[in-house]
C-alpha cells in the first residue's frame, strides 16, 4: 500500500537556556515549556536548539547522544562545533558543544559574549545538513540569539534548502539589546559590509534591532507589552525600530508548566494540596514560618517576593515605603540576588525587623518553591514587566498577588472584586498606591471566608499554554 506522505511543518526553537536543563530566568521556563505544548496540538515537529554549558544538569547530560562534529565558520575563525541530542516528551532537543565558549562557570556577562553567541547563532544554521533538518520556522528568542535570523537573511540568502525557512524573532525584555561596536561587524560576526545598515543603531550594532529588521515576524509575550513598546518609556531607545515594525509585531502571553508548578505534586513543598484543601497550604505557611525561624502566626499574612533585584522590577517602590507595613502585623520575605544596592537594603530590613522579615540572596528553586506555597500575599510591582511568570505561579500555589499594571501582569492577573479576580492590581509607579494596594490585600486577609474565596479562585486560574500555542501555531501558519 501506499502511503499518502506529507511533510510535517517544523519550527526550530533556538534559545540560550531552558529547563530543566541551564537556566537563569524566564526564558528558561518558556523555551521548557512552549515547545512541548506546540508538540502536544500536533501540528508541528518542534525542535530546540541550545549551547551545551558547563553549568548543564549532570544527570540528564549523560543521556545526552552524539551526533557528530563540523566546523563552524565565523569571519576569519574556523570553530569545532559538536552536536549532542536528547528526547523528551515529544521534543528533541540539540546541544551546541564548543568548551572554549562554554565551558565557563556563567551564561553571560562574559567579556567575549558576542562572539559566543554569534558562534551559537551562525552554529544553528550550519548543523543543518549534519542533524538533516530544515525548518519552515527559525523560531528564536532574544539578543543572544538575534543573529540567527540576520544570518539566515543574509549568508544563507537563497540558499538550497535555507531559502523557504521563515523567521520569527521573540522579545523577552527589550532592555537587554546586545550592543557591540561597529567594528565587530566582519572581525566578530563574520558579516559582509551591506548588512552594515540591518544592525546599525545609534553609532553600534544592535543585534536585536538587527533581528527585528530581517524577520517575518517579532512577538513579545504579552499583548499589553507588545503596545508599550512603541512607546519611547518602555521601548530602551528602540521606539523607532519598534514603530517602523510595527505591522509585524505581536504580542502573546506566555503560560506557565502547569506540571511542574503544580502543588498537588510537587515534591519540593512541606505538604502537597489542592484548591479544595486550604488547611494543608496553611501546613505550608507553617514550615516557612519555622524553616525561616519566624514566628509561627496564622493571623499574620505573609507578604513575599521571589525576584531578580533590579530597578525594572520596582524595587524603589519597595525601598520607599516597605518601613510602614512592617508597622503593621505582617511577615515579609524576599528571596532573590541583583543590584548591591538593593541586596544591602533588604540585608538591613532583615536586621531591624528581625522579627518579621528575612531576606535570602540566592536564586533557589528548592527555597522559591516554599516560598510560594508558604506565603499569602506574592508581591510584583514591576515598573515594566514583559509577561512576568512569578504572578502566575503564585496564583496556582493559591498566593494572591499584588501587581502593578503593566506588560503581562496587566494581561495576566484581573483585580479581585467579591465576584470575579484573582490579584490587587495598582495602576500608577507610585510608592503609596502600592502600599494602599498591600494594606487591602493585608486587610482582606483577615476575612476568612473572602480569602479562601480568592485562593480558590486564583488556584483554577487558566495558566496553560493551550490557547497561547494555538497563537504561536497561527502566527507560523500565517507565513508559510
Ligand atoms: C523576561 C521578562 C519576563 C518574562 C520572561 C519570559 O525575563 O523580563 O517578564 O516573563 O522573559 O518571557
Amino acid at each position: 500500500m501506499i502511503e499518502n506522505v506529507t511533510v510535517k511543518k517544523s519550527v526550530m526553537y533556538v534559545a540560550s537556556e531552558c529547563n530543566p536543563f541551564v537556566g537563569t530566568g524566564g526564558l528558561a521556563d518558556v523555551a521548557g515549556s512552549l515547545p512541548k505544548a506546540l508538540q502536544k496540538t500536533g501540528e508541528y515537529d518542534v525542535r530546540v536548539v541550545l549551547p551545551l554549558y558547563k553549568t548543564t544538569d549532570e544527570k540528564l547530560r549523560r543521556q545526552f547522544r552524539f551526533i557528530g562534529n563540523i566546523n563552524v565558520p565565523l569571519g576569519w575563525r574556523n570553530q569545532y562545533c559538536g552536536v549532542f541530542s536528547y528526547f523528551s516528551e515529544g521534543v528533541l532537543y540539540y546541544f551546541i558543544d564548543n568548551e572554549y565558549y562554554f565551558k565557563r562557570d556563567k551564561l553571560y556577562g562574559e567579556y567575549d559574549d558576542g562572539e559566543r553567541f554569534a558562534f551559537f547563532s551562525k552554529a544553528c544554521l550550519e548543523i543543518m545538513p549534519l542533524i538533516d533538518f530544515y525548518p519552515h520556522i527559525l523560531h528564536c528568542n532574544d539578543w543572544q540569539t538575534a543573529l540567527a535570523p540576520i544570518y539566515l537573511k543574509t549568508l544563507f540568502y537563497g540558499k538550497y534548502k535555507y531559502k523557504d525557512i521563515r523567521a520569527v524573532f521573540t522579545i523577552h525584555n527589550i532592555e537587554y539589546q546586545g550592543k557591540y561596536g561597529e567594528e565587530c561587524l566582519g572581525d566578530l560576526f563574520g558579516l559582509p559590509d551591506y548588512t552594515k545598515n540591518m544592525l546599525e543603531f545609534d553609532g553600534c550594532l544592535n543585534l536585536m534591532k538587527g533581528a527585528m529588521e530581517v524577520s517575518d515576524r517579532v512577538t513579545t509575550v504579552s499583548p499589553t507589552y507588545a503596545r508599550e513598546i512603541l512607546d519611547a518609556y518602555f521601548a530602551h531607545g528602540l521606539e523607532s525600530v519598534t514603530n517602523r515594525n510595527a505591522f509585524k509585531l505581536s504580542g502573546i502571553l506566555n503560560g506557565i508548566d502547569e506540571d511542574y508548578y503544580n502543588p498537588k505534586t510537587d515534591g519540593k513543598i512541606f505538604a502537597n494540596y489542592t484548591k479544595t484543601s486550604p488547611a494543608k497550604k496553611a501546613e505550608n505557611k507553617k514550615g516557612l514560618q519555622e524553616m525561616l525561624g519566624l514566628p509561627v502566626k496564622d493571623y499574620a499574612p505573609v507578604i513575599s517576593m521571589i525576584s531578580r533585584l533590579v530597578k525594572h522590577k520596582g524595587l524603589d517602590l519597595v525601598t520607599c515605603v516597605i518601613e510602614e507595613l512592617l508597622h503593621e502585623d505582617v511577615q515579609f520575605v524576599v528571596l532573590g540576588t541583583g543590584d548591591a544596592v538593593y541586596e544591602s537594603f533588604f540585608r538591613y530590613l532583615a536586621e531591624r525587623y528581625s522579627g518579621k522579615m528575612r531576606f535570602i540572596a540566592a536564586f533557589n528553586k528548592d527555597l522559591a518553591a516554599k516560598i510560594y506555597a508558604g506565603s499569602d500575599i506574592f508581591l510584583m510591582p514591576s515598573k515594566q514587566e514583559p509577561c512576568g511568570l512569578s504572578q502566575m505561579i503564585a496564583c496556582r500555589y493559591g498566593t494572591i498577588p499584588v501587581v502593578r499594571k503593566t506588560g503581562g501582569l496587566a494581561d495576566s492577573i484581573i483585580p479581585v472584586t467579591e465576584s470575579n479576580g484573582i490579584g490587587y492590581v495598582f495602576d500608577n509607579f507610585n510608592a503609596h498606591e502600592m502600599l494602599f494596594a498591600l494594606k487591602k490585600a493585608a486587610d482582606d486577609y483577615k476575612n476568612k471566608t473572602l480569602w479562601q474565596k480568592y485562593v480558590k479562585r486564583a488556584m483554577g486560574a487558566d495558566f496553560s499554554w493551550a490557547s497561547s500555542a494555538l497563537e504561536y501555531e497561527k502566527l507560523y501558519d500565517e507565513i508559510l
